[in-house]
């Protein structure tokens, strides 16, 4: 009988989650039938949707959840042994699934065999070369279209989703500000990713910062983060500019009946006629492989820069996603198994 460790939600997350609302069991796997393999967790990815997503399920669940892992065992012709593939297969380190539906809720319906990295590490298919790239590559160009000389905007700019789309920006010429939660994290993009300007949000006037970084107004805005940031970004844009709605994190934690409503932005759409579009990145799941292979190649050209906040060891799961969500990563936050 194979075992496997994994982390049930116990508790539904109220405000910021705590290591006691998951309980770490072990638990027994059936033997394989037809159509269905073995898998061997190998990298954990701990994300933002996790915390608003995780209170649609009851608790008892394995928490919700993206691996990289070895098929170690098959029944299926498609799922040789030895390859890796990505899977919503949640919190565990063993998974018995049937590869032909797997009954999970989001975009990937199969479990996805990696393709070639050229050598790179796998745990990029949780981050750059994965769901986080594809959300920046097709979130941003998609949606901003953005054109050589235009000022972009980028909050949560040093993490997976922000520092990527604040490289494409640069990638089309554009000037790219970035707003992020430490002064590190500034120097990273200053210094790194080569950002025109970048702010401590928690330390500074944010609507100052733009006004001098961008006297003319911002053309784009990549927002990561909504709340208060947001407001005063989207203050400062230029009439007819783009925001692009790809994350609230800063509400996640929050009672939404205790948030600010809407109004506070709409005055200001109608009246410099922004567009304002929200997205989920599985909106282009038909063309997945497109931006994987995009990032790819930025990156074999040195043209974009990627970086992993590491944490050793399944039993620490529950611990990186705390982490994450507190802005202790720097880019993507994964947990090596
Ligand atoms: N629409 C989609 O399909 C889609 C797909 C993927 C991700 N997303 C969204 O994109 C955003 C970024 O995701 P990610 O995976 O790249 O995570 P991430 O940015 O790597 O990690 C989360 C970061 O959020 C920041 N943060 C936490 N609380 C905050 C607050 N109150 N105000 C401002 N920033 C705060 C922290 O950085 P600081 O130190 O800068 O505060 C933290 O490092 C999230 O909102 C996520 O839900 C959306």
């Amino acid at each position: 009988m194979v075992k496997t460790k994994k982390f049930i939600l116990a508790k539904h997350f109220v405000d910021e989650p705590k290591e006691s609302d998951l309980q770490l069991v072990e638990d027994d796997l059936p033997a394989l039938k037809d159509r269905e393999i073995l898998c061997e967790a190998v990298w954990l990815s701990v994300d933002p949707y996790m915390r608003p997503y995780s209170n649609r399920f009851p608790t008892g669940v394995t928490m919700i959840g993206t691996q990289v892992a070895k098929v170690v065992e098959s029944r299926h012709p498609d799922y040789e042994v030895g390859i890796h593939v990505v899977g919503h297969f949640g919190w565990q380190t063993k998974t018995v699934v049937n590869a032909d539906n797997p009954g999970t809720w989001l975009w990937l319906k199969k479990p996805y065999i990696i393709p070639d990295f050229s050598g790179l590490s796998l745990s990029l298919a949780l981050g750059v070369l994965g769901m986080p790239g594809n959300t920046a590559y097709f979130g941003f160009l998609e949606i901003c279209d953005p054109k050589p000389g235009e000022v972009v905007v980028v909050s949560g700019a040093a993490g997976a989703v922000g520092s990527h789309v604040g490289q494409i920006a640069r990638i089309k010429g554009c000037k790219v500000i970035g707003f992020t939660g430490s002064d590190e994290k500034v120097k990273w993009l200053l210094n790194e990713l080569k950002f025109d300007a970048a702010f401590n949000y928690k330390a500074i006037d944010i609507v100052k910062a733009i006004q001098q970084a961008a006297p003319d107004g911002v053309d784009c805005y990549f927002d990561n983060v909504g709340g208060a940031l947001s407001s005063a970004v989207i203050s400062q844009m230029k009439n007819r500019g783009r925001i692009s709605v790809c994350g609230s994190i800063s509400a996640y934690n929050a009672d939404i009946n205790k948030l600010p409503s809407a109004p506070t932005v709409l005055p200001l759409l109608l009246r410099k006629e922004l567009k304002m579009e929200g997205f989920m990145v599985s909106r282009w799941h038909n063309r997945w492989d497109e931006g994987v292979e995009q990032n790819l190649q930025w990156i074999k050209e040195g043209k974009l820069v990627h970086r992993e906040t590491v944490t050793e060891g399944f039993e620490n799961t529950a611990k990186a996603f705390i982490g994450m969500l507190r802005g202790e990563n720097v880019g993507k936050a994964v947990v090596k198994v």
